[in-house]
């Protein structure tokens, strides 16, 4: 399938080993930034690292919205509405956003570990309510960290994929399959998003109590669990 997918804040580091690992599956993507110069930088250093499979580009992120139907957000929360206020008259109609955001204490100054309480139940579900008509909301990535995304090698990580839209949850749960070593797997509704999130709070907390790169691994359920269905 033919498809361009724009990774807005793609500069940063969660973002960044996104878009790596999709431009070395094949995909074709745009990084998304505030400023379309350090978009292009960070193309660039993903198409040296991905080398000449690599169909990568940057752009300013509403000419990243506009050019792309698979928009993933991975901005702070901080930024999070502002950017997709932005956003509103340039969406494409049918298009899919998939959330990574987690709303951590840290965007107000609190602890990395914890998350803030957001009004809609979840950064995901806030940003379901700012999209226009017509395009998709669909939580995932928040539980697999940028260190593990930005180094070599398959990931020792499953990404619960939540999404009240059933084939944009498909879709992007086959995208999120394109990561070596990631099993995809129906979270369910939107609104679950507040789980995955207050579960990245969970991770970053156990990733400095003990030193290390924690990730998730789902157990026990049937192969076709893991497969995509
Ligand atoms: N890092 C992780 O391991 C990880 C794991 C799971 C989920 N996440 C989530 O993914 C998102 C990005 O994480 P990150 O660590 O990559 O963050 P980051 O490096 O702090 O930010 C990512 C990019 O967002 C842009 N940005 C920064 N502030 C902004 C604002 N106020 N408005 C609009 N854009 C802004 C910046 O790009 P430009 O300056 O180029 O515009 C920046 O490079 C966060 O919501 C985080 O919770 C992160």
């Amino acid at each position: 399938m033919s498809r361009t997918i724009a990774v807005l804040g793609g500069t940063g580091a969660e973002g960044f080993g996104l878009a790596l690992r999709w431009a070395q599956a094949g995909e074709t993507v745009i990084i998304g930034s505030r400023d379309a110069k350090r978009a292009q930088e960070a193309a660039d250093k993903i198409k040296q690292r991905a080398g000449a499979i690599a169909k990568i580009s940057g752009m300013e992120n509403a000419a990243a919205c506009a050019a792309a139907e698979l928009l993933v957000l991975t901005v702070p929360f901080e930024g999070h509405a502002a950017l997709l206020k932005q956003l509103k008259p340039v969406f494409r109609s049918g298009s899919i956003v998939v959330d990574a955001t987690v709303p951590l204490a840290a965007s107000v100054g609190g602890r990395v570990s914890r998350t803030l309480g957001v009004w809609q139940g979840s950064a995901a579900q806030e940003t379901a309510e700012l999209v226009p008509d017509g395009v998709s909301v669909v939580a995932a990535f928040q539980n697999v960290g940028s260190e593990i995304l930005n180094a070599e090698g398959p990931i020792d990580c499953d990404v619960i994929v939540c999404s009240d839209d059933i084939e944009a949850g498909k879709t992007v749960r086959a995208l999120a399959a394109k990561i070596p070593g990631v099993r995809a797997i129906d979270g369910g509704k939107l609104e679950n998003a507040r789980i995955l999130e207050q579960i990245t709070a969970l991770l970053i907390g156990l990733s400095i109590r003990h030193k290390g790169h924690s990730g998730i691994r789902i157990t026990g359920l049937p192969p076709a669990a893991y497969t995509g269905g």
